[in-house]
Parts: structure tokens; sequence; C-alpha cells
């Protein structure tokens, strides 16, 4: 695809570090002593940018670099997101008053980071030798893709932000689902973005 949005897009490898990014950033705002309330939002927000983010990949990026090097590295991404959708399945059936709401998310934590690690160091890097000149066609397919995966789930993530923002503190967790997030959160608003509380989430922002 050459369209004029193809070669504005940011690359897919860019889109896939700011959502790990704004993953981890989440992570690091969850704390023991969080309000349940709070901790319910964050741990909301994070499971919907993961079963976002591993939809993404599965669908467009992990076929793309199986066609020019499949490799171990690859052969367990899937897996490893189908631990992950096992422990956001296991969470979203407790309360975050539980002890186990704790150790489950920190255990999701553990395996999130792991797999991050391999793809930053292996997988990323790859592709930008081997699919360099696809990766901002990518990117646009990708955005494309998630707008239409969040546009039945915008009440779910906008519930899930107000709750985990109670606490007052501007933290990036819905910044995992910027892309699209913001656009449809802006629009829900119907306010000027620009400047104001969503205006980090405009993937404008994002550098190529
Ligand atoms: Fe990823
Ligand atoms: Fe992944």
């Amino acid at each position: 695809m050459t369209t004029m949005l193809g070669k504005m897009s940011p690359s897919i490898t860019s889109m896939i570090r700011m959502d790990h990014t704004h993953v981890l950033a989440a992570f690091h705002q969850y704390q023991v002593d969080t309000p349940a309330r709070v901790k319910k939002g964050l741990v909301d927000n994070i499971c919907l940018a993961l079963e976002v983010h591993a939809q993404l990949e599965e669908e467009i990026f992990y076929p793309a670099m199986r066609e020019v090097s499949p490799d171990e590295t690859l052969d367990k991404a899937k897996p490893e997101h189908d631990e992950m959708r096992d422990l956001i399945a296991r969470l979203r059936a407790l309360q975050p008053t539980d002890p186990a709401f704790d150790t489950t998310l920190f255990e999701l934590m553990r395996t999130v980071m792991h797999h991050v690690a391999d793809e930053e160091t292996q997988l990323l890097p790859k592709a930008e030798r081997l699919l360099a000149g696809q990766l901002s066609e990518m990117g646009a397919r990708m955005t494309k893709r998630r707008l239409q995966l969040l546009g039945p789930r915008s009440g779910e993530l906008a519930g899930s932000m107000a709750r985990s923002m109670s606490t007052g503190t501007m933290f990036a967790a819905a910044g995992a689902l910027a892309a699209a997030g913001g656009i449809l959160l802006a629009r829900r608003a119907s306010a000027p973005s620009q400047g104001g509380r969503t205006a980090w989430l405009n993937p404008g922002r994002w550098g190529h």
C-alpha cells in the first residue's frame, strides 16, 4: 500500500514499543496499598491494552516476521500471549480486595516483562533490518485494525480510565491504547484535546 496514510504512519515497531511503554507504566502505578477501586481500574486498563496489543501482533506483526525469518522467539510468542490471556481471565474473576488479585497481577507483570524483553531485543531489531521498507505501511494497518477492535470497547476503556485516575495522578495506563483510544475518548468527550488532558493520547505525538 502506498497511500498517504501508509507513508505518514509511525512504524509498526514504534507503535509496539509505545504500547509496551504504556503497559509497563501502568504496572508501575499499581502498588499493594493502592485503593481497591483504583487497582481495578488499572487492571482493567492493562488487560484491555494487552488483549488488543496481542491480537494486533498476532494478526499483523508475527505473520510478516514469520515470512522473512521464522525463529524460536517467534514460535514461543503466541504461547506466551496465551499465558497472559489465562492470567487476565483469572484476574477478571477476582475481586481487587482478594490477596490473590495482587499476586496474579504481579505474575502477569513478570510474564509481560519477559515477553517484552524478547520482543524489544530480538524481534523488533530484526524487523527493522528485514522489513525496513514496510514498517510504516504495517503501522497504518495496525492503527486501522486497532480502531476496529477498540470501537465496541470504548465504554469499557473510558470506565476503567476514570476509575484508575481517581487518585488524581496523571498516569499512563490507557496510553497503551494511544493510537485509537485517544481518538475514541476525544470523540466521546467531544472536547478540544490540544493542550488538554487528552492531548497526550494524540497519536500525532508519536515519533517515527
Ligand atoms: Fe508486544
Ligand atoms: Fe507479543
